[in-house]
């Protein structure tokens, strides 16, 4: 039996900067797409009334959509919404959400607030009803590190089941990223060299060429590993390493996500390299002698019969070269070199692009024109021009608001991902300055899957 739809859309931080740059315009692209006509309920602590709140979500709107911005669809979705304001502590604040909720009696309540609110919500929506048969839908950062994403689940649970909370990570709602998985198993031909046999290394960029964007506060008690790597960039090393799912039911994929969860060993310093770009100190809201970084990466390892020993890199940073993010599969050299080349580089390699553009290539080597049998490289590339992509936010309230799980961490999942990077979170590894626009500090010579890092520029 399909799972009930939810019947309102409860939006705590309604104000916020969140709201503004992803929720609001992905609530009016699902009103556009007719899967949005319940109510939208926004919750905060700032004395708004509804009419400003509607300000608020057209601005929003207006500026995600510009020219493709449709009044028409702005007016139905600005009938759905209400407002609630209130201290997040009183229980006033939850008696008037529940009389908001008229009707409605099964919510998704969405926390878009500082994870220190939590369970002050959680608590308020129990005490005033507004639990009961609802779903919760939480943000990034689960935790900072796996006590603490233990405790807060153990808060959670008090008054939600684990199948209503849904763990967004909005990485996994993107496009290019479910084409990881549709393509690694809809098609055959991957499968019998997808392994250590064939596969040498992969590594995965996730390059940023602007700073922390005005987000210091936020930024300084983050840093790159929590902020994108234990969460993001892993999500996207579990879809390339996973089993293909035995049964088509969410929890069948979610079990052989937690497999390699469960796999990936832990990391030591030796696995890590730190850095912070020049100026990060002058960002607001960063402390003067902060040791947080701005660009790390990692050598993480998959203790499974498919992948022993292949290093799977990672590197993100602000302040890079470019904008993009990739991954780069490097398959083994052949094993005997027919035309006496001495091959010295990458012999063949598929790369799939996540952004700026989803692009698939296959790197590989053909004859150079000419008399002798000597080659060159050259990429097939296949570029997709995003039309008619969902965006992530609005794939994933979608799916919420059905209680559909399957894009979703579940508890042991969001555990276990602290428990890999825990023993170099902080200041284990020392942090090492890097010129902004550069590919992160010295420390990162010598620091790179066989053959190199792959210059998305290039
Ligand atoms: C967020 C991080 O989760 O993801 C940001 O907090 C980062 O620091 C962002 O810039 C990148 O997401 P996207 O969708 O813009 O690639």
């Amino acid at each position: 039996m399909p799972a009930p739809h939810s019947d309102a859309f409860v939006l705590f931080g309604a104000t916020g900067d969140l709201a503004f740059k992803q929720i609001f315009p992905a609530l009016y692209a699902m009103v556009r797409r007719n899967v949005l006509t319940v109510p939208v309920i926004g919750v905060a602590f700032d004395p708004w009334d509804v009419e400003k709140l509607r300000a608020r979500a057209r601005e929003s709107t207006v500026k995600a959509y510009g020219d493709a911005f449709d009044e028409s669809v702005f007016a139905r979705f600005s009938d759905l919404l209400g407002y609630v304001s209130g201290d997040y502590r009183s229980p006033e604040t939850f008696a008037k959400l529940k009389a908001a909720l008229g009707q409605a009696n099964r919510p998704l309540h969405y926390l878009a607030i500082p994870p220190s609110l939590f369970e002050t919500v959680a608590q308020g929506l129990q005490q005033s009803g507004c639990a009961a048969n609802a779903r919760l839908m939480v943000e990034k950062p689960f935790g900072h590190d796996e006590a603490s994403a233990k405790e807060l689940n153990a808060v959670l649970h008090r008054f939600f089941d684990e199948s209503a909370i849904f763990r967004i990570d909005h990485y996994v709602g993107k496009e290019a990223i479910q084409n990881l998985l549709y393509f690694r198993f809809a098609n055959a031909f991957l499968e019998p060299i997808w392994n250590r046999n064939f596969i040498e290394s992969i590594q995965i960029t996730m390059a940023e060429n602007f700073g922390v964007q005005g987000r210091g506060k936020f930024y300084d008690e983050v840093g790159t590993i929590r902020d994108v790597i234990q969460n993001h960039l892993v999500n996207v090393l579990i879809l390339l390493a996973m089993e293909p799912p035995a049964g088509r039911l969410e929890d069948d994929l979610i079990e052989e996500k937690v497999k390699i969860f469960k796999a990936i060993r832990t990391l030591t310093p030796q696995d890590v390299v730190r850095g912070q770009f020049v100026g990060y100190h002058d960002e607001p809201g960063v402390a003067p002698n902060s040791t947080v970084e701005t660009f790390a990466a990692v050598r993480m390892f998959v203790d499974s019969w498919r992948w022993a020993d292949v290093p799977f890199y990672i590197r993100a940073g602000k302040n890079l070269p470019v904008r993009c993010t990739e991954v780069v599969v490097r398959f083994r050299k052949p094993p005997h070199d027919v035309f006496a080349e001495r091959l010295q580089g990458p012999a063949n390699e598929l790369r799939f692009r996540i952004n700026p553009q989803i692009t698939i290539g296959l790197g590989s080597r053909i004859k150079a024109p000419g008399e002798n049998l000597v080659g060159e490289p050259v990429e097939l590339v296949a570029v997709d021009d995003g039309t008619g992509d969902l965006a992530p936010y609005e794939r994933l309230i979608g799916d919420a608001m059905e209680g559909d799980n399957a894009l979703f961490t579940r508890q042991d999942a969001a555990e276990i991902a602290w428990r890999i990077f825990d023993p170099v979170i902080g200041n284990v590894v020392p942090v090492t300055p890097y010129q902004p626009g550069s590919w992160g500090p010295p420390t990162m010579a010598g620091f790179e899957p066989p053959f190199g890092w792959v210059d998305p520029t290039v």
